[in-house]
This record gives structure tokens, C-alpha cells and sequence, in this order.
């Protein structure tokens, strides 16, 4: 019977417009948000792949676009959403597209100005999700967006990041935003907020993959109805992780790929993914994960694999009193 029901899904998928076949995340303010998305840091500084790349995301079914203003990307997809508006391939209210406050915008007045940066580049006259890109506030007006003191550590400032969400709520007050929320945060960071903020963050986008599990942090976000965002869910696709034996084996016995069953793992957990691919058989490849189930049994095998290995540590940033990796990987 379960067989016959993931089939009848499958086909229904492969038949019909595939947007239809997207779920959705609930976020706690009643809006949603498309469970996959493109990642677009370092895609291409080429406008014409740009173009190509989101115009065959959005034939495969893609409509969530996740960027940020530390990408430098922000103009290169604006011209290409111009030019799919233009053409009525899809309209704007149709897309979800995420930006990011990036580190030297961390003052309160700042973070407006930065969203209005970023939408301008990106063509259009609100986000769906503002994050604050990092709990770390650099120097600003150096010339640079990481700019470093004498022991090349970056330029630290002290602004709280509760500081910063008030600017946060400030811009959604304007309409910048329908929904703001955070990335990196640790569950210190998100309890800070938590007590001072008007409006709760809905999301807070941190890295997950089989080799970070994240299981402490996802629970205590959930648990504050707050949703997740996987970045870097394929591990960035590092040859250990695509030759890992025990998601090839779980791939193979569900005629997938690893990168499958990795995106898989982390939808039947509701966390939103956002692989990154410029490759037009990858974009196919990494939405086609609405078709199969992960037994129980290979869920927790998956969980096993878990080594705490973070990706994206920003060392640089390590005696910054916000870093948001300090304390242990459980929170
Ligand atoms: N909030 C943050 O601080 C933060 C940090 C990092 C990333 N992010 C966001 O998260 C997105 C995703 O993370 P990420 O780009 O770092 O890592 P990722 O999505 O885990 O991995 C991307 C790598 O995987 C390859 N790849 C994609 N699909 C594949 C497939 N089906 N099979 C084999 N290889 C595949 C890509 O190569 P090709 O392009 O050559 O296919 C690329 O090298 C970013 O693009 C960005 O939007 C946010």
C-alpha cells in the first residue's frame, strides 16, 4: 500500500508542473517557505550562467532563491529576475528570495540601509527573509567588508546582536521584509533575542549535513518555533562525503544519489535546504527528492555518521565575544 502511494506521487510529480509538488515550511508569523532552495554563494560571476542557471531552477520547479550581500551576486540575479519578470516566466510574488545583513552593518540605523542595498541590487522592493548573516559586527567604513586588526583577526566591534535585531524589526516595520530571522546563531544568541524582541526571528540558518547533525541546536530552535535552514547540506559535496559508504548504500538501495538522500535526510526532518549547483542536470537531480521516503532505520543510520565536522568555522572572527561556535556543538 505504501509502495503504491510513493508511486502515485512520483508520477503525479513527473506529470504535473512541479511547482505544485514543492512543500512548504509553516513559519511561526503564518507565512512559508519552499522547503528547497538555490544556494548561490560563489555560483558564477558570469551574468550569462547566472541567467541560464536560474532560468532552468525555475523550469525544474525552484522558486526560493537564497543569497546574501557578502555574495557580491545580489546584481547578477537582479538582472536575471528582471529579465524572467520581463518575459512573465513567473512573477515576483511567486518567488522567495532571502538576503542577508552582512557584519559591518550591525548598528541599529545600519540594517536598514543594508537591506536597501541589497534589494536594490536584487531589482525588487521587498525580501521574503532578511537574516543577520553572522551574531558579529566588524568595523565599518574600512573599505572593506572583513576588515582585520593587527593580528589579522577581523575588526570587531562591540554591538549586541540584540541591537541589531531592533534594526532588524525596524526594517520589517518598513515592509523591507515579510519575515527576518538569523543565521549562525547559537542557542545563547537566539535566547538574547528571544527576551528582547517584538517580533520572535522565524528562521535561523545554520550548517547541517550528515557529518553536522546539529540534532541539539535544531531541537532548541524548534522547540522556540523557530524553523531551520540547512546551508552547505551536501557537506559541499567533498569526495568523503559522496563516497561515504553508508549513504551510498542507503542511495543505492533507493535507486538515488548520495546528494539525494542527503537532501532527503534533511527535508523528512522539515529543515529547509539550499544546495548550491550551476550544473543544469544537478538543479534536476537535487529537486527530484519528493519521491521516496528514508526509512527509520536509515534516518538514525545517517544520524550515526554525525562528527560534529563544521564546514564554515570563520576562525578569523574566534576571539570575537559573539562567536557563535564557543560554546559546545550541542547548543
Ligand atoms: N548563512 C551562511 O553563513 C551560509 C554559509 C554557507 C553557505 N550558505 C548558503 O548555503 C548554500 C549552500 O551551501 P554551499 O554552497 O556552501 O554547499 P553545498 O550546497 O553543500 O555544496 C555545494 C557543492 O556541491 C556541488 N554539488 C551540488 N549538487 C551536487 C550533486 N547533486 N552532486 C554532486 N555535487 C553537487 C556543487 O558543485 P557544482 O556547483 O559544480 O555543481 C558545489 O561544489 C550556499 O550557496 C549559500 O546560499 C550560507
Amino acid at each position: 500500500m505504501y509502495q503504491i502511494v510513493i508511486t502515485l506521487i512520483a508520477v503525479l510529480y513527473q506529470t504535473c508542473d512541479a511547482t505544485n509538488y514543492i512543500p512548504s515550511v509553516n513559519l511561526v508569523n503564518g507565512k512559508k517557505i519552499p522547503i528547497i532552495g538555490l544556494g548561490t554563494y560563489a555560483l558564477t560571476s558570469d551574468q550569462n550562467v547566472m541567467t541560464k542557471v536560474i532560468n532552468e531552477a525555475i523550469d525544474f520547479g525552484y522558486r526560493h532563491i537564497d543569497t546574501a550581500y557578502i555574495y557580491e551576486n545580489e546584481e547578477l540575479i537582479g538582472r536575471a529576475l528582471n529579465e524572467i519578470f520581463q518575459n512573465n516566466k513567473t512573477k515576483r510574488d511567486d518567488l522567495f528570495i532571502t538576503s542577508k545583513v552582512w557584519n559591518t552593518y550591525h548598528k541599529r540605523e545600519q540594517v536598514v540601509e543594508a537591506m536597501k542595498l541589497s534589494m536594490n541590487m536584487l531589482g525588487v522592493d521587498y525580501l521574503d527573509l532578511a537574516l543577520v548573516h553572522w551574531p558579529l559586527a566588524y568595523r565599518s567604513g574600512t573599505g572593506s567588508l572583513r576588515p582585520l586588526n593587527a593580528n589579522n583577526m577581523t575588526d570587531d566591534i562591540n554591538i549586541s546582536v540584540v541591537e541589531t535585531w531592533k534594526g532588524m524589526e525596524d526594517a520589517y516595520k518598513l515592509g523591507l521584509a515579510k519575515s527576518i530571522g538569523v543565521s549562525n546563531f547559537n542557542s545563547q544568541q537566539l535566547t538574547l533575542i528571544l527576551k528582547e524582541a517584538f517580533l520572535k526571528p522565524v528562521i535561523n540558518q545554520i550548517e547541517v549535513h550528515p557529518y553536522l547533525s546539529q540534532e541539539k541546536l535544531v531541537e532548541f530552535c524548534k522547540s522556540n518555533s523557530i524553523s531551520v535552514t540547512a546551508y552547505c547540506p551536501l557537506g559541499k559535496a567533498t569526495k568523503e562525503i559522496l563516497n561515504d559508504p553508508v549513504l551510498t548504500d542507503i542511495a543505492t538501495n533507493n535507486n538515488k544519489t548520495v546528494a539525494q538522500v542527503m537532501l532527503r535526510w534533511l527535508i523528512q526532518r522539515d529543515i529547509v535546504v539550499i544546495p548550491k549547483t550551476s550544473k543544469t542536470n544537478r538543479l534536476s537531480e537535487n529537486i527530484n527528492i519528493f519521491d521516496f521516503q528514508l526509512t527509520d532505520e536509515e534516518m538514525k543510520s545517517i544520524f550515526s555518521l554525525n562528527k560534529n565536522q563544521r564546514i564554515i568555522t570563520s576562525t578569523l572572527s574566534a576571539n570575537n565575544p559573539n562567536y557563535p561556535f564557543a560554546i559546545p556543538y550541542r547548543r
